[in-house]
Formats: structure tokens, C-alpha cells, sequence
């Protein structure tokens, strides 16, 4: 027995299903949803099942008449597919790909339009359900489709409203919610080039997220390729989000708004209506439940018991910390926080970028010009205050706890990595800023040793703690980057020049950095290598400065310089041009004194030229001064090693248009520009001929180009 039974109170149809209620109770570890266990014989990515015990469907049973002439009944005409977003049964929508979600954007959008074929059929309404909080009993990762023969009463509410507001004013009432909280700025919590999620002001519920498109997009009819793949991110993040906040899968009602068919009254929809996704998460608070009570359901009077503005801002950083990380990550930070310091209530996440240098390299401390950037794999801290002047900090990667008084600060070998931030805090101190302990989580998503500066991402991440929570911002960014070249001078003996700390303190997303590593100047390069991406390239050949011959290197340099002054005063190597370059060399008789005095200077030069390419548009004349740069360390420097050789050449024979190491060199990261379209095929290419002559694998990052360290 199904039909719909009309409610003359509401002006409204009710769906009754008595078979429903037969649904067979579930067998504990049967999922008929996952392959071979139901009906479903084949893997599949994405996949449209017919529900088994559907409450609409397109061959309704006949209606049980009603005994009077009052009431009325219709067929429960319609359709409930169920979605399944993965054969995988415990994986969550943020766990998938993006070109996985994208799979499934296009499943709706298919059934959206085959469902809108039947003129019947007057609304089509994609949706999940997700957790037990909102009556899940199938774990599988699913949506559902529910196609009605009448349109529902809060679409027609809406609807109507919306009608009117256009009538009235000419405008389109989400559009215009959308531009007033776009104006008003503090409920926006996520945002990509193609949509726009806010709690609006007059929300329900206290995360109730509201997913709009920025263009004219009125049901699924209208995404193309871009806004697929930008519903599809949005929705990624967005979920990663949710599950952060309280550190479990976050349930929630997701409900997807297409504008209505088949339909004479609002046939005119596209001038009232819009595209979005409305969330509806039922919880308060980490335990407990905003519950739909007499008030919520006897009155439709809503009522939220969190200010949204307040919950946004927790959401925002929701967004924020999970544009890096993982759930996983996230929530492995704050569990262990809460292990061992307790309520998280005074932690604040902190994220430090890494860097990687596109052009300019070992000349930043030979007075040249370097062009890095800031990346957003980097060091991240979840800390507070330990007012009793003691570090009391667990790096996740290391799994362990270390506690150390902040006393003698002397450079101790025991103390391992723990000395960048003594080291660091030592020099703030001594500086006259204010400094004290932190107890906390730091994690770093940076592979060891891969020359991405992994230690200056920690150098400034500990100066921006102690920057915010000491002294409320007050210490200027460049004396920061100075402290951190300072800790690595003196507190480790290393003599490296200040690009790294400058790259990660100043860094700016999108723009590379031209520094002017003798005056300090500086300049934000945009970039926009069009249709090429820098692809980071590890050799997994670790190494650390400290035992390179870095150093050497430096010392080789300063000899060259002293030579070169017998024939010309210069206070820096890169004071010198190409005829002091052709004039000068014979006259360094040392050949690898020589060889390093033709690299610094001929790399300064390089740099010049490229940059005007860069600046020009020139991305293959770019990436053929990258070429030239390792070519240059290779020959004159001998910095670069087989690993960091095997794996240029292999992206240069995998048709990258530029490679070159980054950073120190001896082993570690390189960079490639390779066509986005290519960089699977890229990937595979490079992979197989790095194996192939060293034996060992390599990794690959894509990383965005990010801003510098910031609380978030
Ligand atoms: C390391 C140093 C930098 C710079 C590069 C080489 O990353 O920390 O100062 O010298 O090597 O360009």
C-alpha cells in the first residue's frame, strides 16, 4: 500500500507507505550496497540504484479510497533513486577525488534530466542524509532522488516568495540573499571561482551552510565542465570541514534546490530562482542535538541557539585548516592536544609555508637576486601559552613529547630538531620582544630532508606563535626573517643566506618573490604559467644542510670574492657583470674556486633575464633559463648529485619544458613545468625512468603558491 494523501490544513501532500515499514531489519555486516553482497554484481565508481522499497514510484499501486467524499488521495507517482558515491563502504564524500566527485555530479545531473523528461513528474529533489542523528541505518557512502508528482510546500513557498519579491522589485531574491551576505562579508565561510557557501543571517540551524553559484546557474541543467569540478571541491572541503569541527563525521541533511519543472505556474523560474545546496546539521554541539521540538514542528518556528556569526567564524577556520590538511590530520592534532594538554578551548592552529625557489639559486648569500615562493605544504602548530617559560610540545611526526625549560638555550645535539625552536625564542628574546613557553601539537606535512625548507617553515611558524601570543603582533615581519637566518647562522653554524625565512615570511599566494638579498628589497612577481604547472618533484635522496657541503660552498665563494678585488672592488660577487664575468675567471686559478665564481654570477644574470620573461609572458624562454640554472650547478657548482640529475633529465624526456633542482641541492626536491593536461602521464613517465637509474622512487607534489604564516 502507497499513496499520497492530501492534508487540506497544509494544502499539501502526504506520501504513505505502508511497505516501507517492511523494510527487512539488516543483517549485521550486509550492505546491499556494496559489490556482490545485493544485487549490485560489478565495481562501479559512482552508481544510480533503484530503491528497493520505494515510497514513490512510476507504477503505483492502486490508492485504498477514502470511506467519506472529503478526503483525497493521489497514486504515489514518482521515483527514489538511491545514489551510491562509491563502492567503498567507508569512505566519505571528502575522502574521494575530485574527478570522483565530479562522477558524481554528473550522476545527478543525468538523473535530474532524464527525471524532468516525465511531464508528470513536477519536482526533482537530490539529497543525503547523513549520520543516525538524521535516521540513517545504511553506512554506505549514498544520496538520494526523490522525483514528486506535486511540487513540495516549502518549494512552493519559496517559490511563491520569491515570485513575489521579483514582482515587487525586479530582483531575484537568492541572488540577492546571496550578494547581501557577499556584502556583508562575516557568515561567508568557503568560497571557490564558481560557488559561495554562508550561514545566512536568518539561518536555523547553527552550521546551516548555504551553497550558491556566483553565475546564473538554475538547476543542473546548467553546469558545464568548471562548475562541475568547483561543486565538486566545494563539496569536498566543505565536508572536510564539518568533520573537523567536532572531530566526527558531522551529520547533517544536504539538500539540493533546482528550479522547478514541468510546471505552468513558475514556468518563468529562472527570474526568481537559483541553483543551491542547503544544509541542514542537526547539532549544537559536539553531543548534542538541536532537536525539531513543538516549536520547530507544531509552529514552524525556528529557533538557533548559536549566534551564526559566532559559528561561521568556527567554520571559517574549519575551512581554513582543512584547505592543508586532512580530516585525518586535523583531528589526530586536536585529539592529541587534548590527550595530553586538555580543553582545546585556548589552542590555536598555526600554519607556516615551505618554500620552493624558481630561479636564483646558492647566489642569496653572494648578494643576487632569488626568486622563490611560498607553498602550502608546510609546519603547522595547534598550541597555547605555557606561561612557566617551558616548551611542552609533541611533534606528531616524531611521535613524541618533548618538554625542555627555556633556560641556558645552548645549542644541545640532543635535542634534535627541538633547537629551531629554542634557538628561534632564544633570539626574540634576546631581541627585547617578550617570549615564554607554548605547549602544543606541531605537525609538518613537508617530506623530511626534501630541501623545501622544512627548517625555516618551523624558524618563522615558532616566530609567529610567539609573535601573536607574546606580543600581540608586534614584531615586525623582517626582523622575524632575520631571527630565523640568525638561528640557522649562529645557533647551528650554518652560513645560508636569508632567502628561505624571506620566501615563507613575506609569501604571498599566487606571486613569487624577487628579493634583492643585498638590500633587502622586494618585489611580488604574479604568476601565471598558463597552461604549464610547477610540479615539485622529490628524489627522496634526503639530505641535511648540516652535513652537506654547503658550507664549502660559501667558503669558496668568499675565496673568489677576495681574489676577484685584486682586479675589481666589489663588496658582493653579484656586483658583477657578464664582461667582468668573461674577464675575471682565468683569473682564479683554483678550479673549483673558479667553477663556483662562474655559477653565482652567471645565476645572477639568469635571473634578470628571467624575470623579464616571466614578466613578459615568455613561460618557454622562463623555462629555459630553469634548464640553464641546473645546468649551471651541475657543471659549476656541484651541487646537484645523480639523484637530482636522473630526475631532471627524466622530466625533461617526460616533456617538461623546464626542470631544475630547488633549494640546497645535494639530494632532495626539483621543480618541472609541465603541461597541466600532461602531468598523469607526467608522472608516470618520470617515475618509471627515475626508478629505473636509481632504484629508488620518487614523489610528486602539485602545490599551490600560498600566503606567508598566519594563526588560523
Ligand atoms: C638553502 C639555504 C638558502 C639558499 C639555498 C640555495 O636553502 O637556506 O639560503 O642559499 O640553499 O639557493
Amino acid at each position: 500500500m502507497a499513496e499520497l494523501r492530501y492534508n487540506p490544513l497544509l494544502d499539501d501532500w502526504t506520501m504513505i507507505s505502508a511497505n516501507r515499514s517492511k523494510r527487512p531489519d539488516l543483517k549485521k555486516d550486509f550492505c546491499a550496497f556494496c559489490v556482490g553482497m545485493g544485487k549490485i554484481k560489478e565495481d562501479y565508481s559512482v552508481y544510480k540504484y533503484d530503491n528497493d522499497f520505494p515510497i514513490l514510484s512510476l507504477n503505483p499501486p492502486k490508492e485504498d479510497l477514502p470511506k467519506g467524499d472529503f478526503y483525497k488521495t493521489l497514486p504515489s507517482y514518482g521515483k527514489c533513486d538511491v545514489i551510491l558515491y562509491s563502492s567503498n563502504h567507508s569512505a566519505s564524500l571528502h575522502e574521494l577525488g575530485e574527478d570522483h566527485i565530479v562522477k558524481l555530479v554528473k550522476l545527478w545531473e543525468e538523473r535530474y534530466i532524464e527525471l524532468s523528461k516525465d511531464e508528470k513528474i513536477k519536482y526533482v529533489f537530490p539529497f543525503e542524509n547523513r549520520g543516525e542523528e538524521v535516521g540513517v541505518t545504511m553506512h554506505h557512502p549514498h544520496g538520494q532522488i526523490y522525483a514528486y508528482s506535486q511540487m513540495p510546500l516549502r518549494v512552493r513557498t519559496e517559490m511563491d516568495n520569491a515570485k513575489k519579491h521579483y514582482e515587487k522589485t525586479g530582483e531575484n531574491l537568492y541572488k540577492k540573499i546571496r550578494d547581501e551576505e557577499i556584502k556583508e562579508e562575516d557568515r561567508i565561510v568557503i568560497e571557490n571561482d564558481s560557488f559561495i557557501g554562508f550561514i545566512p543571517f536568518f539561518c536555523e540551524y547553527p552550521f546551516g551552510v548555504y551553497i550558491m553559484p556566483k553565475t546564473d546557474i538554475y538547476s543542473f541543467k546548467d553546469f558545464d565542465e568548471k562548475t562541475r569540478r568547483d561543486l565538486a571541491k566545494i563539496l569536498k572541503h566543505m565536508q572536510s570541514a564539518f568533520d573537523v569541527l567536532y572531530q566526527k563525521s558531522f551529520p547533517y541533511m544536504m539538500c539540493i534546490y533546482n528550479e522547478p519543472i514541468n510546471s505552468e505556474e513558475y514556468k518563468d523560474s529562472k527570474k526568481y530562482s537559483l541553483f543551491h545546496i542547503k544544509f541542514f546539521p542537526p547539532l549544537r554541539a559536539k553531543n548534542s542535538i538541536k532537536w525539531n521540538a513543538s516549536s520547530e514542528t507544531g509552529m514552524w518556528v525556528a529557533g538557533n541557539p548559536r549566534k551564526v556569526e559566532e559559528t561561521a567564524i568556527e567554520l571559517k577556520q574549519a575551512v581554513e585548516i582543512t584547505k592543508y590538511l586532512s580530516v585525518k590530520e586535523v583531528n589526530c592534532m586536536k585529539s592529541e592536544y587534548e590527550k595530553k594538554y586538555g580543553d582545546l578551548s585556548n589552542a590555536k592552529f598555526y600554519f607556516s609555508p615551505s618554500r620552493i625557489n624558481l630561479i636564483g639559486e646558492h647566489i642569496d648569500y653572494n648578494g643576487g637576486e632569488v626568486l622563490p615562493c611560498a607553498i602550502s605544504i608546510g609546519t603547522f602548530a595547534l598550541v597555547s601559552k605555557n606561561e612557566d617559560n617551558i616548551l611542552d610540545i609533541k611533534s606528531l611526526n616524531r611521535n613524541k613529547y618533548e618538554k625542555v625549560k627555556l633556560e641556558n638555550n645552548i645549542y644541545d645535539e640532543n635535542l634534535d630538531w627541538l633547537n629551531y625552536p629554542i634557538g628561534m625564542i632564544k633570539y626574540i628574546g634576546e631581541s627585547g620582544y617578550k617570549v615564554g613557553g607554548i605547549k602544543g601539537i606541531i605537525y609538518g606535512n613537508i617530506p623530511n630532508g626534501a630541501g623545501l625548507s622544512s627548517s625555516a617553515s618551523l624558524e618563522i611558524l615558532i616566530g609567529q606563535i610567539i609573535n601573536e601570543d607574546y606580543n600581540c603582533g608586534s614584531i615586525d615581519k623582517l626582523d622575524l626573517i632575520k631571527l630565523g637566518k640568525k638561528t640557522e647562522n649562529e645557533y647551528f653554524s650554518l652560513m645560508t643566506g636569508i632567502m628561505d625565512q624571506f620566501a615563507i615570511g613575506m609569501g604571498r599566494r599566487n606571486n613569487a618573490i624577487l628579493i634583492n638579498t643585498t638590500t633587502l628589497d622586494y618585489e611580488y612577481v604574479p604568476i601565471n604559467f598558463k597552461e604549464y604547472k610547477i610540479v615539485i618533484m622529490n628524489t627522496n635522496k634526503r639530505r641535511e644542510l648540516k652535513d652537506s657541503k654547503y658550507n664549502e660552498r660559501k667558503l669558496e665563494c668568499e675565496k673568489a670574492l677576495s681574489i676577484v678585488n685584486n682586479y675589481k672592488k666589489c663588496d658582493t660577487l653579484c656586483q658583477l657583470d657578464i664582461d667582468d664575468l668573461s674577464a675575471l675567471k682565468d683569473k682564479i686559478e683554483d678550479e673549483n674556486v673558479r667553477n663556483r665564481f662562474i655559477h653565482v654570477v652567471s645565476e645572477n644574470i639568469r635571473v634578470k633575464k628571467a624575470i623579464k620573461e616571466l614578466k613578459s609572458g615568455n613561460i618557454l624562454s622562463f623555462a629555459e633559463f630553469l634548464n640553464q640554472s641546473h645546468d649551471s650547478l651541475k657543471r659549476y657548482y656541484d651541487v646537484t648529485g645523480s639523484y637530482l640529475d636522473s630526475i631532471c633529465d627524466a622530466a625533461i624526456d617526460a616533456g617538461a619544458i623546464g626542470a631544475r633542482m630547488t633549494g640546497a641541492g645535494f639530494g632532495g626536491c626539483a621543480i618541472a613545468l609541465v603541461k597541466e593536461s600532461d602531468i598523469d602521464e607526467f608522472k608516470l613517465l618520470v617515475s618509471k625512468k627515475y626508478k629505473e637509474v636509481t632504484g629508488i622512487d620518487c614523489e610528486f607534489f602539485i602545490s599551490d603558491i600560498e600566503d606567508g604564516p598566519r594563526k588560523i
